[in-house]
């Protein structure tokens, strides 16, 4: 079966699990990598045996390219996305889909136009400890979902933000710990709990103001469309990259995501329903482990023509809706409705 070729746009510190995934897959084979930095993309190619190019628009006229892989920067992300779907190119972002609404909506519409896909990066979607929750919950065996509860404590360092200037800049970054950290488990939030109406919360830079514009810290009250309340609370001023917690009550039992694992609690007693694998992972621990399989999903849906398991623009936009609503109701004091 003939691979399809990829080609890497940025080459910062995911795209090596970008990178890794392609070339073991038998689905796929790296063609190209970009970076604006040469020494980066020479490296990366020599280490992947590959070509590079700075000029991204080299991967785009590039006919054994059939998927680019966009790991830039959050402000690049609408505009390469939407130059690559126009060139024929089926695309694969990174999170957050775009840095607004409109921006993601005009990707939506491209991706349409053009009859190429673009996928989302919410890796964690494919964890074990997900899947296992989003079945239970969808199967209705435990009742209507009430609450759901998503807690992100992390910490990143004065030079996480100064050796990639892009990051705590509203017009680079889009935003802090929303929309590049927690913008994951706001994804599962609105994923398991069947999706958000409305939301109120707060944004504050709390530690580290003389660095970032940004906010470190934010926290929402989240109004589910199914009439379930959600809190959410996360901050990058802690100690350690502690596990995220999630938690879903339904009418008949409780779920909780933590670590790896996924228990039940039901009438007093509790289930585990999945264990945390085993083994290391090569990469940053809270980046979890499911990159490669989202990244063959997405190599799977494009050969047989079947999008179900490609994480959508559409989809991938919900977490920015509440992001964007959050920022509204912090600066207005309002619940602000976003669907
Ligand atoms: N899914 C996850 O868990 C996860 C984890 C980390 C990062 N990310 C996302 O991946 C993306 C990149 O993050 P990072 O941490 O690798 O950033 P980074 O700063 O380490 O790397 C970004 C790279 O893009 C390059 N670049 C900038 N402008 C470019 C252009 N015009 N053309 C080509 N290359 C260009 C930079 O030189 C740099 O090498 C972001 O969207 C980030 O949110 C996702």
């Amino acid at each position: 079966m003939k691979r399809l070729g990829a080609a890497i746009i940025g080459c910062g510190s995911i795209h090596g699990v970008h990178a890794d995934a392609i070339v073991s897959s038998e689905l796929s084979r790296l063609v190209s990598v970009v970076d604006i930095d040469e020494k980066r993309a020479r490296a990366s190619a020599s280490k992947y045996n590959c070509r590079w190019y700075v000029d991204y628009r080299d991967v785009l006229s590039d006919d054994q390219v059939d998927v680019v892989h966009i790991c830039t920067p959050h402000y690049l992300h609408a505009s390469m996305a939407i130059e690559a779907v126009r060139s024929g190119k089926h695309v694969l972002v990174e999170k957050p889909v775009a840095i607004s609404v409109s921006q993601a909506q005009e990707m939506a519409e491209e991706s349409k136009k053009h009859g190429r896909y673009i996928g989302v990066c919410f890796q964690n979607r494919f964890n074990p400890e997900s899947q296992k929750a989003k079945e239970v919950i969808d199967s209705g065996t435990i009742g209507q979902v009430k609450g759901v509860k998503g807690i992100v404590t992390w910490f990143r360092t004065r030079e996480y933000y100064t050796e990639s200037g892009w990051r705590g800049r509203f017009a680079t970054e889009g935003g802090g710990v929303l929309i590049n950290q927690a913008i994951h488990t706001l994804d599962l939030m609105q994923w398991l709990g069947g999706g958000v109406k409305a939301v109120k919360g707060n944004v504050a830079t709390n530690l580290l103001g003389d660095v970032i514009e940004v906010e470190d810290t934010a926290d929402a009250l989240l109004f589910f469309k199914n009439g379930a309340r959600g809190i959410f609370y996360a901050t990058n001023c802690y100690v350690a990259n502690s596990p995220v917690e999630i938690e879903i009550v339904c009418e008949k039992a409780t779920l909780r995501i933590y670590d790896g694992t996924l228990v039940m609690e039901q009438g007093g007693s509790y289930q585990r329903l999945v264990s945390k694998g085993s083994g290391e992972t090569a990469y940053k621990s809270y980046w979890g482990r499911s990159h490669a399989i989202l990244i063959e999903e997405f190599y799977k849906a494009i050969l047989s023509g079947n999008p179900r398991h490609i994480i959508s623009v559409e989809e991938g936009m919900e977490s920015l809706k509440i992001i964007d609503g959050i920022y509204k109701s912090s600066s207005t004091g309002n619940v602000i409705n976003i669907n």
